[in-house]
């Protein structure tokens, strides 16, 4: 079959077009281009169907594991297919990788090492035991959540754009030493013993009630599966749609009970606000996808993320 490979702008990008066998997929449509253009490896291509003129719809994306034909109008051995170049890639477990490190080794520099000296304060630190718990309950969220991003998740898509690792890490690496700079501080005034334990205690039941979920998003795909959506339930997905980012949240919201900072409760507003957007967005997705007809299945009643308000 012969395969028309066009820009956005309508310009061929392979002159002449390919030559592919009848049975060949999207994947080797991909390929096919990445022998002939050498820079446009395969996750750096989105291919579509072309649109009709003035359409305001969106355009089919091509799925990867799919086979050509499937693509095809009727009979026909032709098929023109919209080429994006969507920059240079990196997989997902990089991305997750570098933003999580940033605060697992910057956080410790604050508590371990005479930072603060540069800052102008020259007498002596004295660290308090919350300070102390801090800093390990810190690591551990973030060791666990690069734990999790090798062992745990099973994502649907393998790359994002490079561009994204330094928008993500400008974000975390930012806020990790902005809460680090201000609960290691020599003039740091710890809250009360009981205070700290409710808040670490609170926080470390939400952290393991955090892995669960993934552990539950996890099994809703097979290991080799084609990365689809599945209606999550168990647990605290029973009551609301994220509950993954449900404990996200309480769990910061226990470490700042325990250290009360005003770094801290910045860091809890924007990282709520990040995560109801997208929570949002990923409960729209799974009432459009299950919505009862065609003998598709239909979505609870849930809330999204914070209930009983959202
Ligand atoms: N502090 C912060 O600012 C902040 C912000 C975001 C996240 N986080 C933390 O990082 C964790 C991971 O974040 P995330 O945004 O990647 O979480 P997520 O999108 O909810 O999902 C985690 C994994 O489960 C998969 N998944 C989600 N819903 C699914 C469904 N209905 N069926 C099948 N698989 C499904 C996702 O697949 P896809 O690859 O298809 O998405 C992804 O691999 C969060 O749970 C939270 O603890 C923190």
């Amino acid at each position: 079959m012969k395969v028309v490979v066009v820009t956005r702008s309508g310009r061929e990008l392979i002159k002449g077009g390919l030559e592919l066998d009848d049975s060949a997929t999207v994947s080797d449509l991909q390929e096919a281009i990445h022998r002939r253009t050498r820079n446009y490896y395969p996750s750096r291509q989105r291919l579509t169907l072309p649109l009709l003129p003035g359409s305001k719809e969106k355009p089919t994306i091509l799925h990867y594991r799919k086979s050509l034909k499937e693509y095809c109008s009727g009979n026909s051995d032709n098929l023109t297919v919209v080429f994006k170049d969507l920059g240079p890639q990196v997989s997902y477990q990089t991305l997750f990788f570098f933003e999580y490190l940033g605060p697992l080794l910057i956080y410790p520099i604050f508590y371990y090492l005479p930072v603060y000296q540069y800052f102008g304060y020259k007498g002596e630190r004295i660290i308090h035991p919350v300070q102390t718990y801090a800093m390990y309950y810190w690591c551990f969220h973030y060791f666990k959540r690069i734990m999790e991003t090798f062992f745990v998740h099973r994502f649907s898509h393998a790359t994002s754009p490079l561009s994204n690792v330094f928008r993500n890490c400008a974000y975390y690496w930012t806020f990790g030493a902005y809460i680090a700079y201000y609960v290691n501080h020599p003039f740091y005034t710890p809250v009360c013993d009981l205070q700290m334990k409710i808040g670490f205690g609170f926080g470390l039941l939400c952290q393991i009630s955090n892995f669960y979920c993934h552990i539950l998003l996890r099994n809703l795909r097979r290991p080799n599966g084609n990365g689809g959506y599945q209606i999550p339930c168990g647990f605290l997905f029973n009551i609301v749609t994220c509950a993954n980012y449900t404990t996200e949240i309480y769990q910061w919201l226990g470490f700042n009970i325990a250290t009360q900072t005003i770094a801290g409760y910045v860091f809890l507003v924007v990282a709520t606000s990040i995560m109801t957007n997208w929570a949002l967005a990923k409960h729209l997705r799974l009432r459009r996808l299950f919505d009862g007809k065609e003998g598709r299945p239909k979505y609870p009643r849930r809330w999204v993320i914070l209930p009983p308000f959202l």
